[in-house]
C-alpha cells in the first residue's frame, strides 16, 4: 500500500512538472515574440530618429544642395556653391558691417537692415549682385543709389567717429550691393570657402511668405542661405587647358548636370560624404580609431575641454551611416567629435600628407593617394595636391559631432555636457 502511493505521487508530480515545461516554454516563447515585435515601438525615439529636427535639416535641406569643386583642374583652391530652389531654400539678405544693400521698393520688404531685430527669410528666388544699370529706364537705378547710399553711410560714420583723422581710423569704402529678381526658379549662388556649418536661427525671424511651403519652415528653428551672390562663371586659358573661373559678369550655371559635368566637376557634399564612409572602411581607420565619445570623463573631456566636455554619443548621431564604426582600439585618439575639434582642412590636408609632420612621433601611415600631383622635387605645392579621396573623407570626418543638435533653445534637449559631467563625476544627482 505504501509502496503504491509512492507511485502515484511519483507520476503526479512528473505530470505536473512536465506541464510546467511546457507552460514556461510557451511562455518564453510568446514573452521572445512579444519582445520582437512589440518592444521597438516602445523604445526611447532618440535611439533610432534624430533627436531633433535640426539633424534631418541639416542633412535632408542642406546637404545635397552644397556642392564642391576645384576652381580650376588641378588647383588645391576649392569653390563652393549651393543649389537653391523656389519654395525650399530660406533666403535671407542681411546687413552686416560695412555691407548694404539697395533694392527697387517692391524688394525691399525682403531685407533684414542693419540693426532690425527680426529676420526675415524668403523662399523666393531673389539674388545680390553687383549694383548694374537698369536695362530700360526705371525710376530705381542701382549705380546711382549706390553712389548715394555709400556717401550717406561715409557721413554718418564720420559723425560717429569724430576724432577718426587724429586716432589715424580708415574710413570705410561700404560695400554695396543691389537686390534683384532674377525671376528664374533655380539658382546657384557662391557659398563661404569654409561654410561647413550652415546658418540656422530658432528665434526673432519670420518667413516672409506666409504659409510654410516644407515641413522643414514650420520647424521651431530653420537653416537659411544668408546674402546669396549668383555664381557665375566664365572660361579662360590656364597653362594650354582650356578652364573657367568664377566670374561675376560671366554667365550662370544652367542646371545641377551643367554643374557636375567633367569640365566644372562640382559633387555634392553628401555624395562625397557618402564615399568618405566608404574610404574609412577600405583604408582601415577603425583598426586605430573609435567612433564614440563614451561617458566617461576622459572621453567627454579630451574630445571637448575642461570647461565644456563633448556630449557622448548617442546612437541616432550615426542614422545616416550605412556603415558604423563604434570601434574598440583606442590606438589613435577617438574621432566622434573631430568636425568640432579639429575643423582645419590645411591641417587634416598636412596630416594625410605626413602624419608626422603635423604631429610630432605620430604612428599613423601616410595617405598620399589621397592627393595627385607628387609635389616632391617642386615647390610649387608643398602638401601635394588633394583629390577627391581627400575631400570626401575631409568632408565624412567633418559630419563628426557636428550631426548633433546644434546650440539653440534645444540644445541637448537634457543631454547638456556641464550636467552630463557632474552627473558621471557624481556631483549631481539624476531626480
Ligand atoms: C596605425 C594606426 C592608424 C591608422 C590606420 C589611422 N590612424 Fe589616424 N591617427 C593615429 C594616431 C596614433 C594618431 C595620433 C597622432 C596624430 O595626430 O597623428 C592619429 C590621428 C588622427 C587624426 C587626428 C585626431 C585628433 O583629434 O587629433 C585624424 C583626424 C585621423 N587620425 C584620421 C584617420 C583616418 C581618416 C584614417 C584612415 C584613412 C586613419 N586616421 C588611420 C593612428 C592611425
Amino acid at each position: 500500500m505504501k509502496e503504491k502511493d509512492h507511485h502515484d505521487n511519483f507520476i503526479h508530480r512528473i505530470d505536473r512538472s512536465a506541464l510546467w515545461t511546457i507552460i514556461g516554454i510557451i511562455f518564453l516563447f510568446s514573452f521572445s515574440v512579444f519582445v520582437v515585435l512589440i518592444g521597438p515601438s516602445y523604445m526611447d525615439s532618440t535611439w533610432v530618429q534624430p533627436t531633433s529636427r535640426y539633424q534631418v535639416q541639416m542633412y535632408e535641406v542642406s546637404d545635397p544642395h552644397y556642392y564642391i569643386s576645384s576652381t580650376t583642374a588641378g588647383n588645391p583652391e576649392l569653390q563652393f556653391v549651393q543649389h537653391l530652389k523656389e519654395g525650399l531654400t530660406l533666403l535671407a539678405f542681411q546687413e552686416i558691417d560695412v555691407m548694404r544693400i539697395t533694392a527697387p521698393p517692391e524688394l525691399e520688404k525682403y531685407i533684414t537692415r542693419l540693426g532690425d531685430k527680426t529676420l526675415k527669410l524668403t523662399s523666393k528666388i531673389l539674388l545680390l549682385r553687383k549694383p548694374q544699370n537698369p536695362s530700360s529706364q526705371t525710376a530705381f537705378n542701382p549705380v546711382k543709389e549706390e553712389e548715394a547710399l555709400r556717401k550717406k553711410e561715409q557721413e554718418l560714420w564720420e559723425k560717429n567717429h569724430a576724432n577718426w583723422k587724429e586716432e589715424k581710423l580708415v574710413k570705410p569704402s561700404f560695400e554695396i550691393y543691389e537686390l534683384y529678381d532674377p525671376g528664374i526658379k533655380e539658382a546657384f549662388s557662391v557659398a563661404a570657402p569654409d561654410a561647413i556649418v550652415e546658418n540656422w536661427v530658432d528665434s526673432d525671424y519670420i518667413i516672409l511668405e506666409g504659409q510654410s511651403k516644407q515641413p522643414y519652415h514650420s520647424d521651431p528653428g530653420v537653416i537659411y542661405v544668408s546674402n546669396p551672390l549668383e555664381f557665375r562663371i566664365s572660361p579662360y586659358v590656364f597653362r594650354d587647358k582650356k578652364a573657367w573661373r568664377y566670374d561675376p559678369n560671366g554667365k550662370a550655371i544652367k542646371d545641377v548636370d551643367e554643374l557636375k559635368s567633367h569640365a566644372l566637376g562640382f559633387r555634392s557634399r553628401q555624395e562625397l560624404i557618402h564615399q568618405g564612409e566608404h574610404i574609412y572602411a577600405i583604408e582601415g581607420c577603425w583598426y586605430c580609431h573609435t567612433d564614440q565619445t563614451r561617458t566617461l570623463v576622459q572621453d567627454v573631456v579630451l574630445n571637448g575641454s575642461d570647461s565644456y566636455p563633448a556630449p557622448p554619443s548617442s546612437a541616432n548621431e550615426y542614422i545616416y551611416q550605412e556603415i558604423t564604426f563604434p570601434g574598440t582600439r583606442r590606438i589613435g585618439p577617438d574621432l566622434s567629435r573631430t568636425g568640432i575639434k579639429r575643423f582645419s582642412r590645411d591641417w587634416h590636408k598636412g596630416h594625410f600628407w605626413a602624419p608626422k609632420t603635423a604631429s610630432q612621433g605620430s604612428i599613423m601611415p601616410a595617405f598620399r593617394h589621397f592627393f595627385d600631383d607628387d609635389p616632391r622635387g617642386t615647390s610649387r605645392n608643398p602638401t601635394g595636391v588633394p583629390n577627391y579621396q581627400f575631400e570626401a573623407i575631409y568632408q565624412y570626418l567633418m559630419t563628426k559631432g557636428t550631426r548633433i543638435t546644434p546650440p539653440t533653445q534645444a540644445w541637448w534637449l537634457g543631454k547638456d555636457p556641464i550636467k552630463t559631467l557632474e552627473i558621471i563625476e557624481g556631483r549631481k544627482k539624476l531626480p
